[in-house]
């Protein structure tokens, strides 16, 4: 592989924004390459050979977190709550479906969104869409929707502040097993889901007692292994944080421990194709319901020509209504062709739509309609269906329809935050986990 990280400039980049100052984004980004790393390249190899046992078929991947992160949303409870949230669902998995489980979140770097319209519109008033806080803000006013590339220098220093107390909260005890309840504990009484958690958490624990009985007391009870994500959406960004590991002589964009390209970022000969085939982190590929199975393999070839394992997962999301039809003809030919892939699930972005009151939200039945659509697809092949990646929020708000707590389309005005997409609230999570586990377990 050559290191020549500046070979996507030559290429079409899509939805990157248009910076009113060159010079300006130059300056930040010269100086954001001379900031330390924030992930290093070690643990990037170490969530490689974890998703490498995913495509084998002997791990599933739990990633998730918001739509978009925002700056004001990298504060101690924000952050509790969705890494709280993440392990229960880990939990649930690990427990009901006794699978490992590969976490990730989407946490740590998560500021940027492409967006179908270049611009919005609003009471006549057009200004450029928000993109994400890592490029302009949210607030509908000419200064706020400018983007501004002192906005990437935000974006580094609060993935810094935000992946500083993951490593506390996953190293030093809150993530230990025998915190198991303590992290239900605000959450019990409210939801049937918390409740189901509860009696989960009442196993464990009696299965911890009689561990500890018998003089066993394994380090991996103590602390996890929790990795960040992101999509690398603005290439400048993700360049900047692009080194040279010393000991494989192999760049890796040290900003995350794993980069995905999305849906409308995903063109074969598009700059983030070619830039995602100079870096050596375990990488992802959203495919839509467009996706052909030529340019999958394609994909496959551009991406991990070496056929290695844990390199390279293809992140499927094509709603409820189609994932039994379009998903079968990708998975048998990559299948067929020898590649080592692993196949996760985002049953979120195939399944948005608009409420009557104008908000845009999910319908959490069509979320699980779609996860056991993947189920069942890769039941039939023989194939392994590898994880789900979500968007989901530890607070308990109301942006999508449906679950065990129930919501209605009534209920999405009263406590709606989020900055791009809606997400499953807590409750929705956990609900989401217990079904997975059942899927699993029923193979
Ligand atoms: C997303 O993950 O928020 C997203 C925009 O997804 P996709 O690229 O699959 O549309
Ligand atoms: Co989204």
């Amino acid at each position: 592989m050559s290191n020549n990280l500046d070979s996507w400039r030559g290429l079409p980049a899509a939805q990157q924004p248009e910076w009113p100052d060159r010079d300006e984004l130059d300056k930040v980004v010269t100086e954001i390459a001379g900031l330390p790393p924030l992930v290093f390249a070690g643990e990037c190899d170490n969530l490689k050979t974890e998703l490498a046992a995913v495509t084998r078929g002997e791990a599933f991947v739990l990633q998730g977190g918001d739509c978009a992160e925002t700056f004001a949303g990298a504060t101690a409870d924000c952050v509790r709550n969705k890494l709280k949230t993440l392990l229960q669902m880990a939990i649930v998995l690990t427990y009901a479906a006794k699978v490992p489980v590969v976490k990730i979140g989407r946490i740590a770097g998560q500021f940027a969104k492409p967006r179908s319209k270049g611009t919005e519109v609003r009471d006549g008033v057009e200004l450029p869409a928000y993109r994400g806080d890592m490029v302009n803000g949210f607030d509908f006013t000419p200064a706020s929707r400018a983007p501004d590339p002192g906005r990437l220098l935000r974006a580094y220093h609060s993935s810094a502040v935000t992946l500083n107390l993951i490593r506390a909260f996953t190293k030093g005890g809150y993530a230990d097993l025998r915190q198991v309840h303590a992290w239900n504990q605000d959450f019990v009484s409210e939801s049937p889901a918390g409740k189901r958690y509860e009696r989960l958490a009442r196993e464990i624990d009696q299965a911890l007692a009689f561990m500890r009985a018998c003089g066993a007391d394994p380090e991996e009870f103590h602390s996890v292994e929790f990795y960040s994500s992101h999509e690398a959406l603005i290439l400048d960004y993700d360049q900047a944080l692009t080194r040279v590991d010393s000991r494989t002589g192999r760049p890796y964009d040290v900003s995350a421990h794993m980069v995905w390209i999305g849906e409308r970022t995903r063109q074969l000969d598009g700059a983030h194709v070619e830039f995602f085939s100079r870096i050596s982190n375990p990488v992802g590929v959203k495919l839509g319901p467009t996706t052909t199975a030529e340019e999958a393999l394609a994909l496959v070839e551009k991406l991990n020509p070496g056929n290695e394992p844990g390199r390279l997962t293809f992140v499927t999301r094509m709603g409820a209504s189609k994932i039994r039809d379009y998903l079968p003809a990708l998975v048998e030919k990559v299948t067929a062709d020898g590649a080592q892939v692993a196949w996760v699930c985002d049953p979120m972005h195939g399944n948005t739509f608009e409420a009557p009151s104008g908000h845009k939200t999910r319908r959490l039945d069509d979320v699980l309609n779609e996860v056991a659509g993947f189920f069942e697809v890769h039941r039939a092949l023989g194939t392994h269906p590898g994880g789900v990646h979500i968007e989901f929020t530890g607070d308990d708000v109301t942006e999508c329809v449906g679950g065990g707590n129930e919501i209605v389309e009534d209920d999405l005005a009263l406590r709606y935050e989020t900055a791009c997409d809606p997400r499953l609230n807590r409750s929705q999570s956990l609900d989401l986990a217990f079904r997975v586990a059942e899927l699993y377990r029923s193979a």
